[in-house]
């Protein structure tokens, strides 16, 4: 190899050496008769001077155009204090070119690259489409950099605590995760199709029933669902799975992790332990299983005030065991909003499910608002202990207890960041515990909340087939400013229960044979007690590298509509193909 140094790295102490450099063209000005190159590889950028002395030298450089791939020969000297650089870690210094040698040509690309204009002023589909040219940008590759030193010091940590990491098979069957499978057809097989994982769950429980005791892998996963900012159809999870451990060990460890993790990737103390809070008193504060702590503005549960409401739209949903919750925000906050804002506030609220959001604000002698005319005596004098100053307002949303709940979050989460509460500089960890093994599903039976290998609380077992919904599952999550950033649990690793918990769900004992045949005869031969997590590793780096989208940290990701912009996948398959997957398709978008 002839390159002597990355363009970044050379400084002061350098000057006087000889030097060869291979690198991109950032950019090149003509400036008095000298040709000045800026050149740029992972280390950062340099300027080159080539003078007309250098005759050959400088008619090749005459030629050189941003992009191209070029190789100097030359020495380094330091730069006059007026024409130091603080733009470049190499600012101090330049080099002299004696030689220059294009090695590649570059058309114009496509959007500019030398830094000159911010990435935002470019679409994401070309951005996306040119990603190698994407990356080239320091800022954009700074972050692919940062995923791997933060996958580095998961694998250092885990490792030094007893983790090996072990491949899972990547064609497989189903994995119950609650989204739609990717599959792929089998040629072997006519009429037969793998599953792409949505998860390694059952493997790594497998491997704990192998015996590994402690296991970890960087896994991809597959999962066919409605894409948003932090969905990607396949994605990364740091997966964990440990035995004999209680949900302590696991929590414990993982805080641990992270702590290092946070350490490593952007030089920042997390405080231990992280707070932990129970799903339902989640919900009740925050309207969101995934609570955003970094900002007030708690839900208020204000049924009581309304028990003898004269307003049907209240006593209604009181009947029917539903909740009136609320939002009390002071004059001072109130003031920024306007009646129209109360209006996009109110749709916003009818996104996430409810049927309509009511206000009030405090006057001189009671509300006003679209609900005033309904109140009595008494639920003035009680509203007016929560919103005692004349401008004080309240956003309420009564419905079944979840919508009203969730509906609140939302507006909360708007009104956080719409009214700029929320403090950026915080990372705010968390623990969500004590989740209902069960959720009732529209039709009146019972899904699971995590999946179906999640062990029910000791105390609780025995309600599982008389009062499912009553039942506390041993799971939990792991939320970072309002991100769901990971979710875990101890898992089942008796047999009855597990066939028990099937049940529950629903599954006949033919069908949870079919299904998961495997993974309950792996439980009849000795299963030890375990449980873990998988962390979302994009939406962890995300997060820890204040990227605006999953796929800024995603060397290749797929766009909103789940096509990968730079091969345009998916595609079709020719006939030929077809044939021999024996696959015929039906109908073509
Ligand atoms: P879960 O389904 O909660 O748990 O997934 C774990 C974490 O993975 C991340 N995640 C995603 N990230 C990007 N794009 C997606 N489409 C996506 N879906 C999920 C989230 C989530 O918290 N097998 C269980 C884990 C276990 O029980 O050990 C599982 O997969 O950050």
């Amino acid at each position: 190899m002839k390159r002597t140094h990355y363009c970044g790295e050379l400084n002061k102490s350098h000057v006087n050496q000889a030097v060869v450099l291979q690198a991109w063209v950032n950019r090149r000005r003509d400036l008095g008769g000298l040709i000045f190159i800026d050149l740029r590889d992972k280390k950062g950028l340099l300027q080159v001077v080539v003078e007309p002395e250098q005759s050959q030298a400088f008619k090749i450089a005459e030629k050189i155009r941003s992009e191209y791939v070029i190789e100097i020969s030359g020495t380094v000297r330091e730069r006059p204090d007026s024409q130091k650089s603080e733009r470049m870690s190499s600012g101090d210094i330049e080099v002299v070119a004696d030689g220059v040698e294009i090695l590649a040509e570059s058309k114009t690309p496509p959007f500019l690259l030398d830094g000159s204009i911010d990435a935002s002023a470019v679409s994401e589909e070309l951005r996306l489409k040119y990603r190698y040219l994407d990356l080239r940008r320091p800022q954009a590759a700074a972050v692919i950099v940062n995923r791997h030193k933060i996958s580095k010091a998961i694998w250092d940590y885990l490792d030094e605590h007893g983790f090996t990491q072990i491949e899972t098979p990547l064609l497989t069957l189903s994995t119950p995760e609650g989204a739609r499978d990717y599959v792929v057809p089998s040629r072997l097989d006519a009429g037969k199709f793998y599953a792409l994982p949505q998860s390694p769950q059952l493997f790594k429980q497998m491997l704990m029933m192998a015996g590994f005791d402690r296991y970890f892998q960087l896994a991809r996963c597959f999962r066919d669902e409605d894409l948003r900012a932090d969905r990607q159809p396949d994605f990364t999870q740091l997966d964990i799975e440990m035995s004999f451990v209680e949900e302590d060990d696991i929590l414990e460890l993982n805080e641990g992790l992270m702590q290092h993790v946070v350490k490593v990737a952007v030089g920042r103390e997390v405080p231990l332990p992280f707070p932990r809070i129970a799903y339902s008193e989640a919900m009740s504060r925050y309207g969101s299983d995934k609570p955003d702590t970094r900002f007030g503005l708690e839900l208020s549960q204000i049924s009581h005030i309304f028990s003898d409401t004269e307003f049907r739209g209240f006593s209604a949903v009181l009947e029917n065991k539903g909740q009136v919750n609320a939002l009390i925000l002071d004059s001072e906050l109130a003031a920024k909003i306007s009646r129209k804002g109360l209006g996009k506030l109110e749709s916003h609220a009818k996104t996430f499910g409810a049927k309509a959001m009511a206000w009030l604000k405090k006057t001189e002698d009671g509300f006003s608002g679209s609900i005033a005319k309904f109140l009595s005596e008494k639920e003035i004098a009680d509203l007016a202990e929560l919103a005692p100053n004349v401008g004080d307002l309240i956003l309420i949303v009564a419905d079944k207890t979840k919508v009203s709940q969730t509906a609140l979050g939302a507006l909360r989460l708007k009104l956080g960041s719409d009214l700029e509460l929320i403090d950026e500089s915080l990372l705010n960890f968390l623990w969500v515990v004590d989740f209902p093994l069960l959720e009732e599903t529209e039709d009146g039976g019972f899904t699971y909340m995590h999946h179906p290998f999640t062990m029910p609380r000791a105390e609780d077992i025995d309600r599982i087939e008389s009062d499912p919904g009553s039942v506390y599952a041993y799971a939990y999550d792991m939320v970072l400013n309002g991100n769901e950033i990971g979710g875990g649990s101890i898992r089942i690793h008796r047999p009855d229960i597990q066939e028990r918990m099937l049940k529950a769900l629903g599954f006949s004992k033919e069908e949870a044979h079919a299904k998961f045949g495997f993974l309950l005869e792996a439980l009849d031969f000795g299963a030890p007690p375990h449980g873990g997590i998988a962390w979302g590793l994009d939406r962890l780096v995300m997060l820890l590298s204040n990227a605006n989208s999953i796929r800024d940290v995603i060397a290749f990701p797929k766009n909103q509509r789940g096509i990968d912009p730079v091969t345009n996948a998916p595609n079709y398959l020719d006939a030929e193909q077809l044939e021999e997957l024996h696959l015929s398709v039906v109908k073509e978008s």
